[in-house]
């Protein structure tokens, strides 16, 4: 096999294998997504239900041309924001597609995005077909920011990982579903509806708008199951100080408190630097012996709504 990590990736994914390489937004789990076998290998890393379609990654937007049909709305927004932390879902084309009908879920949707990350974008334009790569994390599991949370969480479960360094965005992708007569807004990241407002008249219906509050209503995505973020500990959200017992997760300037463990998502109170931080915090805390985390106030604005979304995720129960 050869030396450097990126031709071994290659030859790893032309052998139906999977291999982990980062985005902007968190690290991807990425196999041949023309290939059930491949595609398979992903669903049984992660421990993921079947029911649940992946995004496809391509490097540019002529390689999906054959897989999804782009309408001109979506061709303006895929000229704006990508390469970059927007996923697209689009109606699939049955004629002409290789996409394995696993990574569909056997629907008749496709979700693809460009993504930002140098590395990424080498990868894909170095491989020959698209890679379908959900989150490298197992279902239900934190999302990973850095290679390290990735060992953590998959271990040798994987035969290789692209180091890409820390995600400078650290959420996942936003998902606009353009694929039905109103667009939807099926999960909310750092392009926020304020950056896709401009580009649509008809945006979101007035049923559809996430509300302060209630943002998990207008989330459909069918991979957004209640508990998906979940760390091992419990949650408590909204704190204000927080108990000697507890790790802290603070936001803006920090109040007094009793904690042992602090994690600082942005002392000058800057959304897009929390949520850069956000999984990072998680799993810091994560290997802390405390009994919860307690987590100040985060702002319902801008990137805000999709920090709350995963917090609200995170403290949900999870299924058991
Ligand atoms: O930032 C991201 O989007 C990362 C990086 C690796 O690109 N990927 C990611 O994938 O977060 P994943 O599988 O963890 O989350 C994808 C979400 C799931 O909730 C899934 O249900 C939804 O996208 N999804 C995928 N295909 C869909 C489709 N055709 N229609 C509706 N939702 C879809
Ligand atoms: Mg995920």
């Amino acid at each position: 096999m050869s030396q450097n990590p990126l031709s071994q990736a290659l030859h790893l994914l032309q052998e139906e294998k999977v291999v982990v390489f980062p985005t902007e937004t968190v690290y991807g789990l990425g196999a041949n997504a023309t290939d059930d076998q491949a595609v398979a290998q992903i669903y049984a890393v992660k421990n993921r239900p079947q029911f649940n379609p992946l995004i496809v990654h391509y490097p540019t937007i002529e390689a999906m041309e054959p897989d999804v049909i782009l309408s001109p709305l979506a061709r303006t927004l895929a000229r704006h924001f990508w390469p970059g932390p927007l996923t697209l879902v689009l109606p699939w084309r049955s004629k002409g597609s290789r996409i394995s009908d696993l990574v569909r879920a056997g629907g008749d949707t496709l979700a693809v995005r460009i993504p930002r990350h140098p590395l990424a974008l080498e990868l894909l334009n170095k491989c020959p077909f698209p890679l379908a790569a959900p989150s490298a994390n197992r279902s239900g599991f934190l999302s990973p920011t850095t290679a390290a949370h990735v060992r953590d969480d998959l271990g040798d479960s994987i035969p290789l990982i692209l180091e890409g360094g820390d995600c400078t965005v650290g959420l996942e992708s936003t998902i606009l579903d353009l694929s039905g007569e109103t667009p939807l807004l099926l999960r909310a990241g750092s392009i926020t509806e304020s950056d896709l407002a401009p580009f649509m008249t008809d945006l979101f219906a007035e049923e559809n708008k996430i509300r302060e509050g209630s943002p998990h209503k207008i989330l459909k995505a069918p991979g957004q199951l209640e508990s998906h973020y979940a760390p091992c500990h419990p949650i408590r959200l909204e704190a204000i100080t927080a108990s000697p017992e507890e790790g802290f997760i603070t936001f803006g300037p920090p109040p007094s408190h009793k904690a042992s463990h602090v994690y600082h998502l942005s002392l000058r109170g800057n959304l897009i630097e929390a949520a850069a931080h956000f999984f990072k915090a998680l799993h810091w805390l994560d290997e802390k012996k405390i009994e919860r985390i307690a987590v100040m106030p985060i702002p319902y604005e801008g990137i805000g709504m999709a920090i709350n979304d995963r917090l609200r995720r995170a403290a949900a129960d999870r299924p058991s």
